[in-house]
């Protein structure tokens, strides 16, 4: 039988300064408490255990006091070793949802977090970039047919979760959380947009006004953050590799070049593709002295960290997740965050509104799951589209704004052919 006692955080003593962040937070989460109210009347998700493998942020817990309100009994971990809030990790544990986090921890403790996680034997995964349903798959397999399903956060891990299941070695449903409407227009793109230039902003004190920008990546996640700046009077320069994208960007207001040539005249650059050695070698040994780089992307493998190191006679900390790599010609870069997603290493990750509506979905698909136990197919799903319109409902009723409705008349006319001039 799984244990209870399962719990590795960095400090006990900060719980308090945890749960007033927690709460403050959860102002700003009115549809997320809404369906919390409901789930403790209804208890949904009762006698169901749940592995979750998030960033430790104050969202997150709100995330885990919902289905905890729900019935389930929950289990989280890390799902980026620099993005955990050791304070909310405190306070978890004395709301009795046992956490593995810990700020900063190294991989084989990363590692070992997701495998005391799995270990609670759940019936529903989440996760947000593959790596608790990776570790699921390659090693705890026996874990499989007790599995109900499973969600995913975010772009690289339904990336990943659709390879698998092209490869057809995939166990078990999963609902890609990612793809609903209120998920990635608004989470990916004013998310990270505002959280990343928050980031950056928090670690160098810079001013953004008259910089040059290199937006590497132009998904989602890349609008947000070139809008942002460009709000903020940076010169923005955004590269590319798909050309319907590309083009969006020229006729957004961006310039578009590729990255050998942005790569001479940037100040700062931030990576946020999904994709791997974005910046390499050869972009480095041309940027300018006094570069930053940045990435907002789900891993650290945007920037090849390798080649850096590599071709750098020394290296120091210039300031909290700000670290200064002097080359073997003399010109300094400094890296920021560690390569690792910059919203959540250095600041604190997006803001609670608008996770409001990514967790919204999450519980509402997890009680999904519950509902439909053993009528899933295994494949990756999209989230069903009346839980998406039912989030973007809740959120516009509590922000208390109201829209029109179809007449009778329009309702016909938009589903007919015959009218026409
Ligand atoms: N920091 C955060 O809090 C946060 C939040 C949401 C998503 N993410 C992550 O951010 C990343 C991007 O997410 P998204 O939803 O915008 O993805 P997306 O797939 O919509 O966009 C990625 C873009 O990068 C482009 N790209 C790929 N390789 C490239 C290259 N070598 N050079 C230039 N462009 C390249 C693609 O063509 C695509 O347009 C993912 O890893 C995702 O998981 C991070």
């Amino acid at each position: 039988m799984a244990s209870t006692k399962n719990h590795d955080i960095k400090d006990p003593g900060l719980a308090e300064a945890g749960r007033q962040r927690i709460e403050w937070a959860l102002r700003e989460m009115p549809v997320l408490k809404l369906i919390g109210e409901r789930f403790a009347r209804e208890k949904p998700l009762s006698g169901i255990r749940i592995a979750a493998c998030l960033h430790i942020t104050t969202e997150t817990a709100n995330l885990a006091l919902t289905l905890q309100a729900g019935g389930a009994e929950t289990i989280l971990c890390a799902s980026n070793p620099l993005s955990t809030q050791d304070e909310v990790a405190a306070a978890l544990v004395e709301y009795g949802i046992p956490t593995n986090a810990i700020k900063g921890e190294d991989s084989a403790t990363y590692y070992e977090h997701i495998n005391t996680a799995l270990a609670q034997e759940p019936h529903i995964t989440v996760d947000d970039g593959a790596d608790l349903v990776t570790t699921l798959h390659t090693k705890r397999d026996d874990l499989a047919s007790n599995i109900i399903g499973g969600t995913e956060e975010t772009t690289t891990g339904v990336i990943r979760l659709r390879s698998l299941e092209k490869s057809g070695e995939l166990k078990y449903p999963i609902i890609a959380i990612n793809d609903a409407e209120t998920k990635y227009l608004f989470d990916n793109r004013y998310g990270t947009g505002q959280s990343t230039i928050d980031g950056i902003t928090r670690a160098t004190n810079i001013l953004w006004a008259g910089r040059k920008l290199v937006v590497c990546g132009y998904g989602w996640c890349g609008h947000g953050i070139a809008m942002r700046a460009k709000g903020l009077g940076a010169h923005v320069i955004v590269t590319e590799v798909k050309p319907v994208r590309a083009l969006e960007a020229v006729m957004d207001g961006y310039q578009v070049m590729p990255l050998m040539e942005a790569a001479k005249v940037g100040d700062i650059f931030i990576t946020i593709s999904g994709d791997k050695n974005v910046i390499d070698k050869a972009h480095l040994q041309v940027m300018k002295d006094g570069a930053l780089l940045a990435n907002s992307g789900h891993f650290n493998v945007e920037i090849n960290i390798p080649a850096l190191e590599s071709l750098s006679r020394s290296r120091r900390e210039a300031r909290p997740f700000v670290e200064e790599f002097t080359l073997n010609d003399g010109r300094r870069l400094y890296l920021l965050g560690e390569g690792r997603l910059i919203n959540l290493a250095a600041a604190e990750g997006h803001p609670a509104s608008v996770m409001d509506m990514s967790f919204a979905n999450q519980a509402l698909c997890m009680e999904y799951m519950a509902k439909n136990r053993g009528s899933l197919e295994t494949r990756v799903y999209p989230v069903p589209v009346e839980i998406d319109r039912e989030v973007a409902r809740l959120k516009l009723d509590a922000m208390g704004i109201s829209i029109d409705k179809l007449t009778p008349e329009q309702e016909k006319y938009l589903k007919s052919w015959q009218e026409g001039t």
